[in-house]
């Protein structure tokens, strides 16, 4: 993957660093409250939260300027309405190019080790580098948009408010990756049953569905499981016996690895249709039907895909209870659209 080519620049990047102090009190503006249940969001040591770099990193999210021919933008394919993922298998980049993979929401990226769907990066300001220069995305390179973004007053005051520092390669990957750490979603219906112990809101199908999904029998939440929905393991849960995605492989050459695919968080997936690497189921009740079934056979298939005997009540609960992970507030947050 090409993206690795721009490591070491951005190593060099780090140095000569100036954070500044974080604004006391942000916490409490509702930017950056954490949900009760939730881990506090820990921010790198050259990129605390400042309100200056939220807003720098909010803007540069929403605006096509990182792309080659100014087209497409971060928002394009992780659509805040949509708990910032896209509706349709493969979200096309500049000049309509078709994308191989299905863009997954960013909820809660704040909380996760490693990103794409093998993780093969580290940071969320790597990860920035990945759609700037792929093909398929924005086919730019961060040092053109650093120089486009100089030639821009408004951005060049922004920066320096920010960082103390032109636009260059470190601000757009700081900034951004500031502003997807305050993407936290932790309100839903679950959220307020569970956490925040009001008994009335989850329906009795939905509480059906929750203990369907936290049984043994489902294995659901052995993957799937703790505040975010998932284990952050690669696995392979049964969609086809040969798959034209390498998953995991990809990153590592290794055999074992192959078609293997990050556990995704399944908070807001109500929202995040279609589903899966490939966006190859297009509903939820398609997903349960896959795993009821006990899904395709492949030599790296876990022990915990396989048929379920679920009668299609209980499959409608285990629907209900996904859609109960939708958390509204958090989709409809002022601070996070455009
Ligand atoms: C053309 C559509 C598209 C654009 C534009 C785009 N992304 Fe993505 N994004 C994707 C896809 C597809 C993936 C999955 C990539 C993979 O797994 O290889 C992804 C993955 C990610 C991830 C990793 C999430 C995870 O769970 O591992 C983050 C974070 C992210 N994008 C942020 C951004 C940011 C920030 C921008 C703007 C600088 C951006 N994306 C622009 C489609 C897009
Ligand atoms: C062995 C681990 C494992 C188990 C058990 C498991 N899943 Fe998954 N699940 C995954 C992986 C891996 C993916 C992503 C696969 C891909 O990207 O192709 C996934 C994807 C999903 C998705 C799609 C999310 C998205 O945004 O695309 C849903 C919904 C889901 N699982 C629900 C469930 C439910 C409900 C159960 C129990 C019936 C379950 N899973 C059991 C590993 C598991």
């Amino acid at each position: 993957m090409g993206y690795i080519l721009f490591l070491p620049l951005l190593v060099i990047s780090i140095a000569g660093c100036q954070p500044d102090p974080p604004i006391p009190g942000e916490r409490e503006n509702g930017i950056l409250s954490i949900p009760i249940g939730f881990p506090a969001v820990e921010f790198p040591e050259d990129n605390k939260f400042t309100r200056a770099r939220w807003e720098l990193g909010k803007r540069l999210f929403f605006d096509p300027v990182l792309s080659r021919d100014s087209t497409v933008s971060c928002g394009s394919c992780h659509k805040p309405h949509l708990a910032f993922s896209d509706d349709v298998s493969f979200s096309p980049g500049v000049q309509n190019a078709p994308g191989v993979r299905n863009a997954p929401t960013l909820t809660n990226v704040a909380y996760l080790p490693y990103f794409t769907r093998e993780g093969g990066v580290p940071t969320l300001e790597m990860q920035i580098l990945v759609p700037l220069q792929e093909h398929n995305e924005f086919d730019f390179n961060i040092v053109d948009a650093g120089i486009r973004l100089s030639h821009i007053p408004e951005y060049v005051e922004m920066s320096e408010l920010a960082y103390g520092r032109e636009p260059d390669p470190f601000v757009i990957t700081r900034s951004i990756a500031n502003f997807e750490r305050t993407l936290i979603s932790g309100n839903s219906p679950f959220d307020r049953y569970f956490y925040q112990d009001n008994k009335d809101a989850l329906n009795s199908l939905e509480i059906k569905g929750m203990n369907l999904f936290f049984s043994e029998r489902t294995g659901c939440s052995d993957c799937h499981g703790g505040f975010n929905f998932t284990d952050n393991s690669f696995q392979n849960n049964g969609l086809y016996t040969i798959y034209n995605d390498l998953g995991r492989r990809r990153l590592t050459g290794n055999d074992n690895d192959l078609a293997l695919f990050k556990v995704p968080t399944l908070r807001n997936t109500g929202l995040t249709a279609p589903y899966m690497h490939d966006g190859s189921f297009a509903t939820l009740e398609a997903v349960i039907d896959h795993y009821n079934s006990g899904g395709e056979d492949h030599p790296h298939k876990s022990k915990l895909i396989r048929p379920l005997g679920l009668s299609n009540d209980e499959m409608g609960a285990i629907v209900a209870f996904l859609h109960a992970l939708t958390d509204t507030q958090f989709v409809e947050n002022k601070n996070f659209n455009n």
